[in-house]
């Protein structure tokens, strides 16, 4: 595993070589005991992470929290959350919905049947968003939606479908900007505190654990969200992730990436198009 060091700057008295041997240690442990893969995620941010984890459980060292670890799921779990950036919302960047909407949409609904993969879909908001796009298309009904994610508690999140009113004035606005056609608030009922989302709304969906750095293909889609995901992980997991999502992709489908991520000197680069000048999403031409 080739692993980029951020900065010599040691953590406390850490010695830096030390502290990437133990933190790879560390990473092979949890692949092995527990299947969860990390060893090739971006150095600077986990090697972060996982401090801040050493620090929560008021240990030591790395090998300290590696021995925690292996002998106590319950810090697994706390670890998982630490190192999961969940981070999400509702028509996040409208610009690109709006785009998905002019550009996608059209062609969605020359299909009589439509596979769409939520890839990395965090809490669901993403996944509530184009549900609502595709129900003001009326192609909702033919569409089958799998809402993918390694981690089970956003999953759960994002089945519950159940968000704090206070960041709903923002979502409303988004869904504006992105050219919504009614009121997000036909969408969900609210409590002083919530706004429930319509089970309506994911009807058509699977929820289901899909982790990029080991499962597999599972199905051929029209349309792939994998919006700030690839972010994350480093060059040769960034690869694997866009061999799988090429792999995955019907030909004609459309590739919807986050603002901050591109297609640039990936294998797959030449394998498309850009959709139009301002989103980034990528439609599979060979
Ligand atoms: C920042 S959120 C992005 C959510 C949403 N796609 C968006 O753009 O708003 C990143 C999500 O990727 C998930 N993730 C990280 N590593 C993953 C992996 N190896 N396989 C599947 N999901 C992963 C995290 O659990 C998290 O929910």
């Amino acid at each position: 595993m080739a692993i980029q060091i951020e900065s010599q700057i040691p953590i406390g008295n850490q010695d830096i070589r030390l502290d990437e041997i133990e933190i790879r240690l560390l990473l092979e442990g949890i692949y092995q005991y527990y299947g969860y893969d990390f060893r090739d995620y971006s150095f600077p941010s986990l090697r972060r992470r996982l401090w801040n984890r050493v620090r929560a459980e008021q240990l030591e060292n790395i090998s300290a929290l590696q021995e925690k670890i292996l002998h106590d799921e319950s810090t697994l779990q706390r670890l998982l959350l630490e190192l999961s950036v969940t981070l999400t919302s509702l028509f996040r960047d409208p610009s690109f919905y709006t785009s998905v909407r002019d550009s996608v949409i059209p062609h969605l609904k020359t299909f009589p049947f439509i596979r769409i993969w939520h890839v990395g879909c965090s809490t669901g908001e993403e996944v509530y968003s184009l549900a609502i796009m595709l129900q003001e298309a009326g192609i909702y009904d033919r569409c089958l939606i799998y809402a993918t994610d390694m981690n089970p508690h956003v999953l759960q999140k994002a089945k519950d479908g159940i968000y704090s009113m206070e960041r709903m004035k923002e979502y409303e606005k988004n869904y504006l900007a992105s050219g919504g056609e009614g009121d997000l608030s036909d969408y969900y009922v609210s409590d002083s505190q919530n706004a429930i989302f319509n089970s309506r709304l994911r009807k058509k969906v699977v929820f289901a654990i899909h982790n990029l750095a080991v499962d597999r293909v599972f199905n051929e889609f029209n349309l792939i969200f994998c919006r700030n995901v690839l972010i994350y992980f480093n060059k040769p997991l960034q690869d694997r992730v866009h061999s799988l999502l090429y792999q995955s992709l019907s030909q004609q489908g459309v590739l919807g990436l986050g603002s901050m991520e591109s297609l640039n000197l990936t294998p797959h680069q030449t394998c498309y198009k850009q959709v139009d000048h301002q989103s980034k999403l990528f439609r599979r031409i060979r």
